[in-house]
């Protein structure tokens, strides 16, 4: 007779994600984390996720300090989570404010919470050993009190690094051959940035559009992509003529070194206009999502390279990785890798 099935949970890859920036990722959609403790992963650590009495989303190791029982088990009572092992409590600074069978709260018996930061409808963190060295997002376009648009939400999961995720509004040369975007596309370089923001303009004079839409000459006109991106997070910005068709928010969470999730928000302002009109709303939304799957298409399969093998079209990709290497353990503001970011230089960077 076999032996019966060993049920539970399938061991799960936890290895962690390589290359991450010590500042604010996702950890999950607020709505999400509530008083109900949740378990996740993020950069390869496992965490339980819940909310404080006052509301306070808190990011903290997943396993009892105590005897180690997943806390997701536990609940939320008078505002600490309680595990479900021993009803040790911890409050939302992981302190040990009960611990029932003993007299006394054992000392050091506290859980460790990961620096937390809610807003855009996200709880954003960051499990390294520092805490964030730059501030999270500002995304004001999102505010209910910002001129009428209309927006949508967006996830994506992918077998990518979070870097790779980033890098690919700056990579040019990908333009034409996978989103179909034609005519002459420049770069230029944002100078008046924070040192934890990278920004480009990738224009196009006039872009065509794909036949039977092609009839207005001259195609539809001056196109502009204005990036603006910090390690971890970026905020994108479409314009047409110099008018904003779109702004689009977009982060990530690492989970594992096999995978990422994109998160983000697009909003796009309403006016009187064909451009803020319905119908342009969605046919963007359309092409946004079919655009990212043939990004996506390509991350699936695609291996990390040290980029050293280049053109100067790859100028956009190669400096954005220089940037985001400054802000990682392997970069020369981290543990290891001052002597690497000067072997590795590729042109000036924009602090
Ligand atoms: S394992 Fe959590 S209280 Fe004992
Ligand atoms: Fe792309």
């Amino acid at each position: 007779m076999s032996p019966a099935p060993v049920r539970g949970r399938p061991p799960r890859d936890l290895q962690p994600p390589r290359d991450l920036a010590r500042g604010w990722y996702v950890a999950e959609r607020s709505t999400r984390v509530g008083r109900r403790p949740r378990a996740t992963v993020v950069a390869g650590r496992e965490v339980v996720l819940w909310r404080a009495g006052d509301g306070t989303a808190v990011v903290m190791d997943r396993f009892c300090p105590h005897q180690g029982a997943a806390l997701e088990l536990g609940r939320v009572v008078d505002g600490a989570l309680r595990c479900a092992f021993h009803h040790w409590r911890f409050d939302a600074g992981g302190t040990c404010v009960a611990a029932p069978s003993t007299r006394r709260l054992p000392r050091d018996a506290s859980a460790r919470v990961h620096p937390t930061w809610e807003g855009l409808g996200y709880v954003w963190t960051w499990v390294g050993s520092a805490a964030p060295e730059y501030p999270p997002p500002d995304f004001p376009h999102l505010d209910r009190r910002a001129p009428a648009h209309r927006r949508y939400r967006f996830a994506f999961d992918t077998e990518a690094p979070a870097r790779r995720v980033l890098e690919n509004g700056f990579d040019v040369p990908h333009f034409p051959v996978v989103h179909g975007i034609t005519g002459d596309l420049a770069l230029s370089w944002d100078t008046d940035v924070d040192r934890h923001t990278i920004g480009a303009r990738i224009t196009t004079d006039s872009i065509a559009l794909p036949p039977p839409l092609d009839r207005r000459p001259g195609g539809l006109g001056r196109l502009c992509l204005h990036l603006r991106s910090t390690p971890s997070y970026q905020v994108l910005t479409f314009e047409l003529d110099d008018r904003p068709v779109a702004h689009e928010l977009l982060a990530v969470t690492p989970v594992t070194r096999s995978r990422t999730t994109m998160h983000g928000w697009t909003v796009m302002p309403r006016s009187g206009g064909l451009l803020g009109s319905a119908p342009v709303f969605w046919g963007y939304r359309l092409q946004h999502w079919w655009g990212t799957r043939a990004d996506l298409r390509i991350y699936r399969d695609a291996e990390e390279t040290d980029g050293s093998i280049n053109t100067p079209d790859d100028e956009g990709v190669l400096r954005f990785r220089q940037f985001h290497r400054r802000w990682t353990d392997e970069g020369p503001g981290g543990r290891s890798g001052a002597a690497r970011g000067r072997r590795n230089g590729v042109g000036g960077g924009t602090a």
